[in-house]
């Protein structure tokens, strides 16, 4: 097993082993409160979750982000993960497939969501490094619908063995022309600060994903593989899913906003969509599920996240997606000061 696969396994027993179940706190999604429609005149069977992801129709506003593949036992959780993706109809993105277009031997652990899942809303994920040409095979491997192209300066610098130059704008505007999919640019934990979300939203990208700081965190993984585990100290670095997303839609309008750092709970989705999130990610809580627990057990969460996001959309008087889009909610003062200041950085 070369380093990359063996990185790969590492960061699944990591983000396993630091899994924390109660989030809130950290996104500070706890500072966010939906306010309820005391008289919703809504019947739950007429609440509609269907939504477009990549321009694909999927049956909830939420998806399975990219973590696995490139080993024989990541390729085996991509198998589970892509037949509850299957069996739940939302969507799933894999991981990053930077290691399955250096190597023939990772590439089934990839194929494999697809073969699970012919009809089904499949992202892909490369790094932000990778050619073009590369990208393009990336996506044809498993027959994408859109592709993630993740950002993860702090997890570089983290990694022992990680990059040190980053110079990513050209390369990915150069992706963007050769492939033949949507791109969403993808933060892994730490969010995307406001300079870049006002240069995202002129470049020829069609999303952006926040990976907002609260849930999985790489720096506390890299920082267990470092020999000296000298970088905890860092370890609330970045802008937190509920900072990143007051301030996304306002300064990246054209972009689609996808929201991803700690969402654990029914919520905690229903809170992203209403600060203006277009679509949810889920990536360490599903995993951890599954391991922990089944299959099974995968499908019937992801089902129950259903029903109960029905269930919040009716307290809020909302029969649609679009609708909890626009649903009024009351903010922290300290969070909506955060909010302000982050606005007025150019
Ligand atoms: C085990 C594991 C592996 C991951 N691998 C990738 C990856 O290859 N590419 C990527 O863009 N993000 C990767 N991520 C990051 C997730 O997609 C997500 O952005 C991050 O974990 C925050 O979401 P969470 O708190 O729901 O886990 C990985 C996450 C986990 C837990």
């Amino acid at each position: 097993m070369n380093q990359q696969e063996h990185r790969k396994n590492e960061h699944v027993s990591l983000a396993t082993k630091q899994f924390q179940e109660e989030t809130a706190t950290a996104t500070r999604l706890a500072e966010v409160r939906l306010v309820p429609h005391t008289m919703p005149e809504i019947n739950l069977d007429a609440v509609d979750l269907t939504t477009t992801i990549a321009g694909q129709k999927t049956t909830a506003p939420f998806f399975i982000n990219a973590m696995t593949g490139g080993t024989s036992e990541t390729g085996k959780l991509n198998q589970q993960l892509a037949t509850a993706a299957k069996e739940t109809g939302i969507a799933m993105a894999t991981g990053s497939e930077s290691v399955a277009l250096r190597s023939a031997a990772a590439q089934p652990s990839f194929t494999i969501v697809r073969q699970v899942n012919p009809a089904g809303v499949v992202l892909g994920n490369v790094s932000a490094t990778t050619s073009p040409n590369a990208a393009q095979k990336a996506v044809d491997l498993i027959n994408a619908n859109a592709l993630e192209v993740h950002v993860n300066v702090a997890q570089e610098l983290t990694m022992p063995e990680g990059e040190t130059a980053f110079h990513w704008q050209e390369n990915i505007v150069a992706i963007t022309q050769r492939v033949t999919v949507p791109v969403i640019i993808k933060e892994v934990g730490q969010g995307v600060d406001p300079r870049t979300l006002h240069t995202l939203s002129t470049l020829p990208v069609a999303g952006v994903d926040l990976g907002g700081r609260g849930g999985t965190n790489f720096i506390t993984i890299e920082n267990e593989r470092r020999p000296h585990q000298d970088m905890a100290y860092l370890k609330e670095w970045g802008l937190t899913t509920a900072e990143n997303l007051l301030i996304a839609k306002k300064i990246a309008s054209n972009l689609t906003i996808t929201a991803t750092g700690g969402i654990h709970t029914p919520l905690d989705v229903a809170k992203c969509l209403a600060l203006g999130a277009d679509n949810v990610g889920i990536a360490g809580s599903f995993l951890h599920i599954l391991i922990k627990h089944d299959l099974t057990t995968l499908v019937q969460t992801i089902e129950w996240f259903k029903d109960q996001l029905k269930r919040i959309m009716v307290l809020c008087g909302c029969k649609t997606i679009a609708e909890l889009q626009r649903a009024p909610y009351l903010l922290s003062p300290a969070l909506q000061q955060t909010a302000e200041q982050l606005l007025t950085i150019k």
